[in-house]
């Protein structure tokens, strides 16, 4: 890692097993970011709780998706992967930077105004808060990459925001942390039934997992909203169409977008078979990653050692940023 310039930091909630918009939006941008970059990749296990309190699930999911990043190409010599939890400094610098952040910005959030909405009776000084924990999880490592999904634009914006405030009140010790994506626009993954972005928790038959088994994969697929397609030449498509479209260009050959593309034009589409197609390109596409994470996850004292050195590797870099903060805020007394 010593001889790795820009530093890259990202996370992801052990809410449930990860999903395609997971993957796409993040982690194969991780794969592709540990060869060039020195990373910190974790689980937000301390961000699950703002949400889901009830801890029974949580041990399950968190070595699951540990697991299915390392299926996915993820390399834990290569990176420092590691559980949130496990490097309490998080929790020092969270605290400082609660001291910088407005309850009236917090509140204007996006995410937190949805969670007000899904769950009215448990908003937690956790969700109001969770933007400063999202941003102390960056800058603890002084990242200047976020590897992340369109969904965490605004939460990056914030992040730039307190790292800002602090550097202006304290001195100058944050880069500026940006969202990446590889030389794109940041991914949006739509669910399957048309309606917003695939999600851990929600409409989970419009949701493809990395976990979920081949039949399954054909039936979510073939569940998807058509119609009986389009009757002018080259007509625009209808959201729900566009999808299945995103989709395909995710996991399937040139060739076969581009045969689907001029059948659509054309008006000779038959999205029975269009379906089809996809559900088989999604299952080649999952089914190897879904057998590797599985025979990972059962490997215990393999994953607790991921765990282990992950930690050591993010406890070692925060520990280096904390004593910069507290030189900075003059907290160091002798
Ligand atoms: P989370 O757990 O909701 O999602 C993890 C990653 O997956 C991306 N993502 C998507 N990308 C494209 N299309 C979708 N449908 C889709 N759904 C999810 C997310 O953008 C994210 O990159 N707050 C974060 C977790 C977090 C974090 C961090 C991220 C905690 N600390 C520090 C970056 C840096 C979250 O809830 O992600």
């Amino acid at each position: 890692m010593e001889n790795k310039q820009a530093i890259v930091m990202s996370g992801i909630r052990p809410t449930g097993f990860l999903h395609l918009g997971n993957y796409f939006g993040a982690v194969r941008n991780y794969v592709r970011m540990q060869e060039e970059y020195s990373c910190y990749f974790m689980v937000a296990d301390w961000h699950s709780l703002t949400t889901h309190p009830d801890t029974a699930t949580l041990k399950d999911h968190v070595k699951r998706v540990l697991a299915e990043n390392i299926a996915s190409g993820l390399d834990p010599e290569k990176v420092a992967l590691y559980c949130q939890s496990h490097v309490p400094e998080t929790a020092e610098l969270y605290l400082y930077l609660n001291m910088m952040a407005y309850k009236g910005e917090l509140e204007k959030t996006v995410s937190f105004k949805e969670k007000v909405r899904l769950q009215p009776d448990n908003v937690n000084a956790g969700l109001l808060t969770y933007p400063v924990l999202q941003t102390a999880d960056i800058i603890l490592h002084r990242a200047s990459y976020v590897p992340v999904g369109k969904d965490q634009e605004q939460h990056l914006e914030m992040a730039r925001t307190f790292a800002n405030r602090f550097n202006h009140r304290y001195g100058e010790i944050f880069p500026e942390p940006y969202a990446f994506n590889f030389g794109e626009e940041l991914v949006k993954v739509p669910s399957l039934d048309g309606a917003g972005k695939m999600s851990k928790s929600e409409n989970q038959l419009a949701t493809l997992y990395l976990a979920d088994d081949d039949e399954l994969i054909r039936k979510k697929v073939m569940k998807a909203k058509t119609d009986s397609g389009p009757t002018e030449p080259n007509s625009p498509k209808p959201d729900y169409i566009e999808n299945i479209f995103l989709l395909m260009r995710l996991v399937s050959e040139k060739e076969v977008i581009a045969k689907f593309e001029a059948d659509y034009n054309g008006c000779t589409i038959r999205y029975g078979d269009m379906k089809k197609q996809l559900a088989e390109d999604m299952v080649r596409f999952i089914s190897p990653i879904r057998a590797k994470a599985t025979d990972i996850k059962n490997d215990h004292k393999y994953l607790q050692d991921v765990m282990e050195k992950g930690a050591a590797k993010a406890r070692k870099s925060a520990q280096v940023t904390l004593a910069l903060v507290r030189e900075a805020m003059g907290l160091n007394y002798y």
